[in-house]
């Protein structure tokens, strides 16, 4: 049972104790400054990309229930698991007191602009834009884990977190298995160009959701 409630990231970038009491066997411990580091920047970034996930799709059903309905369904499928990663993240960084990034209002529109702007071109440059997206998403969620890994045992919060990184990454992967398997994402227009940009604008994303 938690005993208290704790902080285990520093706004500040400080090491900061865990205080948690989950269990009398599990000792308080403290995450070095870059550790912290580490753990403020998953958390940051992951919000805004499940932010940007959301937008992405919510931008595709907008369009594709009215210019290709049966895809709809598959669109809100993927999307009701992106609400769920998003809403897990908001928590983190309530939890942790985390800053969430400033580029939130413009992760708002460019979701959505992409998202709807492909399902314009078709279904098929709509899933190739989810295959780009996923790609992108799934290799950085492995990053993650990779990046972590060493904190495996440092507590029990940390577990759940990178629990929910594997989640989610597989969750990311289903997704672009979608879009390549069942609707031919591959067969879009300009397949390539459109992979090869959309992939740049996410690692881009990244990069700039690391520091800002
Ligand atoms: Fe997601
Ligand atoms: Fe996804």
């Amino acid at each position: 049972m938690f005993a208290s409630k704790r902080f285990l990231l520093s706004p500040w970038n400080r090491t900061v104790p865990i205080t948690i009491c989950r269990s009398l066997s599990t000792a308080p411990k403290e995450l070095s400054q870059q550790d912290s580091q580490v753990l403020d920047r998953v958390i940051r970034v992951d919000q805004a990309g499940e932010l940007g996930a959301n937008q992405i799709y919510k931008g595709q059903h907008f369009v594709l229930q009215f210019t290709d309905p049966k895809v709809a369904p598959t669109i809100q499928h993927m999307w009701d698991q992106e609400k769920y990663h998003l809403k897990t993240f908001d928590n983190y960084i309530l939890e942790n007191r985390v800053r969430p990034t400033l580029l939130r209002p413009f992760w708002d529109v460019a979701g959505f602009a992409l998202g709807a702007g492909t399902a314009l071109l078709g279904t098929k440059a709509a899933m190739a834009c989810t295959e780009a997206v996923e790609t992108a998403i799934g290799g950085h969620y492995n990053d993650q884990l990779r990046d972590t890994v060493h904190l495996n045992d440092a507590a029990p919060e940390l577990e759940k977190l990178r629990d929910d990184l594997a989640e989610f990454r597989d969750d990311e992967l289903e997704h672009l298995n979608t879009a390549v398997d069942d609707w031919s994402a591959k067969e879009a227009p300009a397949h390539n160009l459109l992979n090869n940009a959309i992939q740049a604008g996410c690692q881009t994303a990244i990069w700039l959701c690391k520091r800002f």
